[in-house]
């Protein structure tokens, strides 16, 4: 209840539109120009659901529009468990349990499905690596990460990754509980009314528990993520430069992204990183540490990067005492460079899966 409480009263203080203003370099801000900037809150269901779609249609009309899909799905709504040998029912089960997964993945399900703190969709010792960041392990982190990170739950002042609005699939493929789905998710980011597609490939070993499917491992990767995130803060910085330049001439409009990013996070930290989960004395030592530390490329979202702190910021709320330390000068265990050299990624994940994707 605490944490509903937490969330219906950040919904109500919007602090997205207020002045953004950068504490390192105290320069009163007048008035933000508003032309780009759009409350997260006005993604609605017809955003999300197309408006063509009616209410709740949005699996389908997703399968109509990718040629496989469709016969699968039709074919499942019209006949009868008994017409398939049992591996076509398999296949139609997974299919149904992987499309169910990805409505949930796109906001503001996403939403939904983090609240519930254990998805079901996991098991209890799920496990599963993300290309961009790195592994998750347990129903209650991947919970987090995986419907939280990218959802709209608590708002933030500045983000760099995108909020899904909705998916197509691309790729499926199942053989003996194990799916490969591979997908185009739109995603959006509010503060710079901004739009970009990511291919994503979803790797699941699925098992049944009482019946019901659940992921036990999967291996995501974001296709082409170093481009997705080139091209978002070429464009997020273009705005900025055009919407903030003026009133910071000495500041080059990556600097100016790159504090947004920062008193985001700190901000955040603010609030919910208290007693026992502070990691920092006040917002202004916050803001001095972090400006100290590099933004971070597309692929160091699970490095000691801005980049990193700025995808966990979302995170604190679910649990400050887990979270608080991601954001923190030491990164705690996700934000830190010692254990991704090259080698290490390629060697761990060289046995990391157990069972492995292999299915003959
Ligand atoms: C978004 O919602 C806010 C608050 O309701 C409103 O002021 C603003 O005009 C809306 N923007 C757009 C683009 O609809
Ligand atoms: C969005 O659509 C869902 C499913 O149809 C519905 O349950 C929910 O109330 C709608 N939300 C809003 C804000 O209209
Ligand atoms: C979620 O699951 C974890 C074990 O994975 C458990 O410790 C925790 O109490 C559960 N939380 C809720 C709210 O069910
Ligand atoms: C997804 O959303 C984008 C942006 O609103 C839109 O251009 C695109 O057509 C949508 N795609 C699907 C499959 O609904
Ligand atoms: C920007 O730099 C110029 C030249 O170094 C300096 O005169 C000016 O005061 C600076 N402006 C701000 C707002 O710091």
């Amino acid at each position: 209840m605490k944490l509903f409480n937490a969330i219906v009263a950040l919904a109500l203080a919007s602090k997205f539109t207020t002045a953004a203003y950068l504490a390192y370099s105290p320069i009163e801000v007048v008035a933000p120009v508003k032309r780009h900037i759009v409350s997260p809150y006005n993604i609605t269901n017809s955003t999300v659901f197309g408006t063509k779609g009616s209410s709740g249609s949005f699996s389908s009309s997703t399968s109509s529009s990718a040629g496989s899909s469709v016969t699968v799905s039709s074919a499942s709504s019209s006949k009868s468990d008994s017409c398939f040998p049992s591996n076509e029912n398999e296949k139609l089960e997974a299919f149904t349990f992987v499309k169910k997964f990805w409505t949930s993945f796109i906001n503001p399900t996403d939403d939904a499905e983090a609240l519930k703190i254990n998805s079901t969709y996991f098991t209890e010792d799920c496990k599963g690596r993300v290309s961009l960041t790195r592994d998750f392990e347990g129903d209650e982190l991947n919970t987090e990460y995986i419907f939280g990170l990218f959802s709209n739950v608590f708002e933030v002042k500045f983000r760099m990754v995108g909020i899904p609005l909705n998916y197509t699939m691309l790729n499926f493929l199942y053989d003996d509980m194990k799916a490969i789905s591979s997908v185009n998710v739109e995603f959006y980011i509010p503060q710079a009314d901004f739009y970009i597609p990511i291919q994503i490939d979803l790797w699941f070993v699925l098992v049944k528990t009482n019946g019901y499917l659940q992921i036990a491992e999967y291996d995501g990767i974001f296709r082409n993520f170093d481009r997705a995130y080139e091209e978002t803060n070429a464009y997020v910085q273009e705005l900025i430069g055009e919407e903030y330049g003026s009133l910071y001439p000495n500041k080059t409009s990556l600097e100016i992204y790159t504090g947004l990013a920062i008193e985001s996070i700190c901000e955040v930290h603010q609030e919910y990183c208290l007693g026992e989960n502070q990691q920092y004395s006040s917002y202004e030592t916050c803001v001095a540490f972090l400006s100290t530390v590099r933004l971070g490329q597309g692929f160091e979202g699970g490095r000691d990067t801005i980049f990193c702190r700025n995808l966990h910021q979302v995170m604190l709320p679910f649990r400050p005492a887990v979270h608080c330390p991601h954001i923190g000068p030491t990164g705690g265990d996700m934000c830190t460079d010692t254990d991704t050299s090259y080698n290490e990624i390629v060697d761990t994940y060289s046995t990391y899966f157990d069972p492995l994707f292999i299915s003959i």
